[in-house]
């Protein structure tokens, strides 16, 4: 299921106006962002760093399927976390239940970057089920 949360206020995304690439981590596994095709899938926000992995075939745990509701989709930033705006009081509240919280998490289905710089974004180990490249 995907969708927006109407229980869920309204933070301030900024869409990308040109290409960006997020590097995925452990993986390894670089992407291109063309602002043009999002959304790439129907999980989390339009843009997201959940919407973009999904639309690339890198999966990244999402229990409540992208509505702010859980905190499986928790990815840690490790460059370009100051292109996406700041966490929402929701997101925030849903991140203090994921394990191994750092300054530069955040949930990948509410974080929208803006594309003014590339990012790298590590996928933690226990969000790594299914996180395998596909060959
Ligand atoms: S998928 Fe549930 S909060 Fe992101």
């Amino acid at each position: 299921m995907g969708g927006i949360n109407p229980y869920q206020s309204a933070s301030e995304t900024v869409l990308p106006t040109k290409p960006y690439t997020i590097t995925f981590m452990p993986l390894g596994k670089k992407v291109t962002v063309d602002p043009a095709a999002l959304p790439l899938s129907r999980e989390g926000k339009p843009g997201s760093i959940l919407d973009i992995a999904d639309g690339n075939g890198i999966e990244i745990d999402h229990a409540c399927g992208g509505v702010c509701a859980c905190s499986t989709c928790h990815v840690i930033v490790r460059e370009g976390f100051d292109s996406i705006p700041e966490a929402t009081e929701d997101e925030e509240d849903m991140l203090d239940e994921a394990p191994g919280l750092e300054l530069s998490s955040r949930l990948a289905c509410q974080a929208v970057p803006d594309g003014s710089t590339d990012l790298v974004v590590e996928i933690p180990a226990w969000n790594r089920n299914h996180a395998q490249e596909s060959h």
